[in-house]
């Protein structure tokens, strides 16, 4: 089981647990009513999955890919030390304490 802390647009702090099955984190966000719309199921074309990763977690995640970056980076309340698309996530055991906020809607 995977372990993350999840705060969401109302501040308030959730725990989820649940198995790691490389699906993407976005899925288990969406399928936990954490305020994650989704709404290109995950083809890296909404940012309405955008989050924010804890400082301390987002050098042990993979680069950002160009695709990914280039749509991030347009939205309102992107930051570059903590913006990721949840959708580009693959939910793993590695992700074990995880912190993230979901990002305001743009
Ligand atoms: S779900 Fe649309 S960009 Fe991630």
């Amino acid at each position: 089981m995977a372990e993350i802390f999840v705060t969401k647009r109302d501040g308030s702090l959730h725990r989820l647990d649940e198995p790691a099955t490389g699906q993407p984190l976005m899925e288990v966000l969406r399928d936990n009513d954490m305020d994650v719309e989704a709404l290109c199921g995950g083809c890296c074309s909404c940012a309405t999955c955008h989050v924010f990763i804890d400082p301390e977690w987002m050098a042990k995640l993979a680069e950002r890919s160009e695709d990914e970056r280039d749509l991030v980076s347009e939205t309102e309340s992107y930051d570059e030390g903590r913006s990721r698309l949840s959708c580009q996530i693959p939910f793993t055991d590695e992700l074990t304490g995880l912190k993230l906020t979901v990002a305001p809607a743009d």
